[in-house]
């Protein structure tokens, strides 16, 4: 089952075009992981799927439904999105931020409730810090937050803006340990990251964008040799056979 698809999307900044035709799929239960280079329009395509970003031409369908209207709709229509650079409220206390991440179901009773429970069984420090600043937790447990928050909404789409950013390297092999997680979960998820052999270790399809077009896009088993993956880095078009 398709739980993203990105068909011919057009996105950028006022006049000035970023993305340039991107085509890519996410399917149920799997990751897709989204690798480039600094300024290869990454977030910026995120950005676009998420509704922050005027969609200029293509299309972008979320469980099969085609997205037309807002940011808000999106998360509704079960989207959600960890931004890049851990961005949680630094001066609101672990358990608040939870609680806003589970702000559009707040007239579901008890599912904020509930959503903080199963954050905590999660991720138990979280628990233990519940009432600190969270401008006071390190630098993963912050990662662990920004992506406990975004699940307080129950999205069945995740997608994730290089999580691994500005971690230790013992931290970022829990953060992906946790991405896995949530696959194994059922959720689709769509890795934005700069680190590649991290995210091919736990991805099942990998899609390479340069300079705003996808240079390489194949099931990670059907990759062989990395040669395919450095030659797409370099910027020219590769096509995988089968
Ligand atoms: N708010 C913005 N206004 C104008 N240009 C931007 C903005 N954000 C990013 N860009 C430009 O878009 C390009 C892609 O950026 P981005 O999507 O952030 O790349 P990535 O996430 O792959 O590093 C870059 O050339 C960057 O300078
Ligand atoms: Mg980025």
């Amino acid at each position: 089952m398709i739980g993203l698809d990105v068909r011919d999307l057009v996105t950028g900044y006022g006049e000035m075009k970023i993305v340039r035709g991107v085509n890519f799929t996410c399917r149920v239960g799997e990751i897709t992981a989204l690798l480039g280079r600094n300024g290869a329009g990454k977030t910026t395509t995120l950005s676009a799927i998420a509704g922050l970003l005027p969609t200029l031409g293509g299309s972008i369908s979320i469980l099969g439904a085609e997205q037309t209207d807002g940011a808000s709709q999106r998360i509704h229509g079960g989207l959600g999105l960890v931004q890049e650079g851990k961005r949680v409220f630094r001066s609101r206390s672990v358990e608040e931020n939870l609680r806003l991440g589970g702000f559009i179901h707040r007239r579901r009773r008890g599912f904020i409730s509930d959503g903080i429970e199963k954050a905590y069984e999660r991720f138990p420090v979280l628990k233990t810090k519940r009432s600190d600043a969270a401008g006071m937790l390190s630098g993963g447990q912050q990662q662990m937050l920004a992506i406990a928050q975004a699940l307080m909404a129950e999205p069945k789409v995740l997608m994730l803006d290089e999580p691994s950013a500005g971690l230790a390297p013992s931290v970022v092999d829990e953060v992906f340990g946790e991405i896995n997680a949530l696959k194994k979960e059922g959720l689709c998820v769509l890795l934005v990251e700069q680190l590649i052999d991290n995210s091919l270790a736990v991805a099942d399809h990998v899609a390479v964008l340069d300079r705003g077009r996808i240079t390489l896009d194949c099931p990670v088993n059907e990759l062989g040799d990395w040669d395919v993956l450095r030659e797409s880095y370099l910027g020219a078009p590769v096509i995988v056979e089968g």
